[in-house]
């Protein structure tokens, strides 16, 4: 890890009360941002503040529900009058509500609509603007988005069909706004964690949700620290440098 890569910055992550989001928010802190958690578990949130802040690191929380354009809006908007500027916008929080097509329930599709694909873009309209203002100016002169997509955004399998429409969406998303986003020095990169050791799982509903503990149980499963290993990596390069997409799966992975 590159302590100190990313002193003076400011980061934003949402979804960051549990999981891959808890993890980066604590990665990057640990590099040297100033880091914004953005979720809606405030108790949660303040909780990993405090251990930002025991490793010597500085982070606040940031209440909102992000599927709802004024309070994602708003969360960046605060984040930004407390800490001045943004440099890194991690796009983490997700939800992934799985089955088969036919049996769907029409409020799991409309859930990870919401969440995956609308609160990414309202979260990254309102970011952008000062994301490309950081990208001005010291310390980096660059500025980053990083989309936590997935592999089932590279690969669609029997019962993701929704969650992978989702996922291929924001690579497309990302990869329209990479170009968009290229002569500010904004760069844009999406992350594909495989199998990761957090509560997705928890909120896939019972009888699905055993099929999936019952395969997940032949592996290990990745840390959310590991993800959060790639997000820190691609955000701390050189300027001359994007990395644009990370690949992590499980070592034992075969899907
Ligand atoms: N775990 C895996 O195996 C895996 C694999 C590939 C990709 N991913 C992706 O990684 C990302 C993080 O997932 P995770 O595995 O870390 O699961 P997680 O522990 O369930 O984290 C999901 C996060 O999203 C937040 N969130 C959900 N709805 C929200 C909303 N409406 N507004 C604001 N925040 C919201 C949750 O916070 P609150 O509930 O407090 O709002 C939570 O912090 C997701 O995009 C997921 O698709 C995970």
């Amino acid at each position: 890890m590159m302590a100190g890569a990313l002193d003076g910055t400011v980061a934003l992550v949402t979804g960051a009360s549990s999981g891959i989001g808890a993890a980066t928010a604590t990665g990057l802190a640990d590099a040297g941002a100033t880091v914004a958690l953005v979720a809606r578990r405030r108790q949660r949130m303040d909780a990993i503040v405090e251990t930002i802040r025991a490793r010597g690191g500085s982070a606040s929380a940031f209440e909102a529900d992000i599927t709802d354009r004024s309070q994602a809006e708003q969360a960046v908007e605060r984040a930004v009058a407390e800490h001045g500027r943004l440099d890194i916008l991690v796009n983490n929080a997700g939800t992934m509500l799985v089955g088969p097509v036919a049996d769907a329930d029409d409020a799991e599709w409309q859930r990870m609509l919401d969440i995956n694909v609308s609160g990414l873009l309202h979260v990254t309209r309102a970011a952008v603007p000062h994301l490309g203002r950081a990208a001005s100016s010291a310390p980096r002169r660059v500025a980053d988005i990083v989309n936590i997509s997935s592999t089932a955004g590279r690969v669609a399998r029997p019962n993701y069909a929704v969650y992978s429409l989702t996922k291929f969406g924001v690579n497309a998303f990302s990869e329209s706004l990479r170009q968009e986003l290229q002569p500010q020095r904004v760069r844009v990169g999406i992350v594909e964690p495989g199998a990761v050791d957090t509560e997705l799982i928890s909120h896939v509903r019972t009888g699905i949700r055993e099929a999936i503990e019952t395969q997940l149980a032949t592996i290990e499963r990745l840390a959310p620290e590991d993800i959060a290993d790639a997000v820190t990596w691609m955000t701390t390069r050189p300027p001359r440098v994007a990395v644009n997409e990370l690949l992590v799966r499980a070592g034992a992975q075969t899907w």
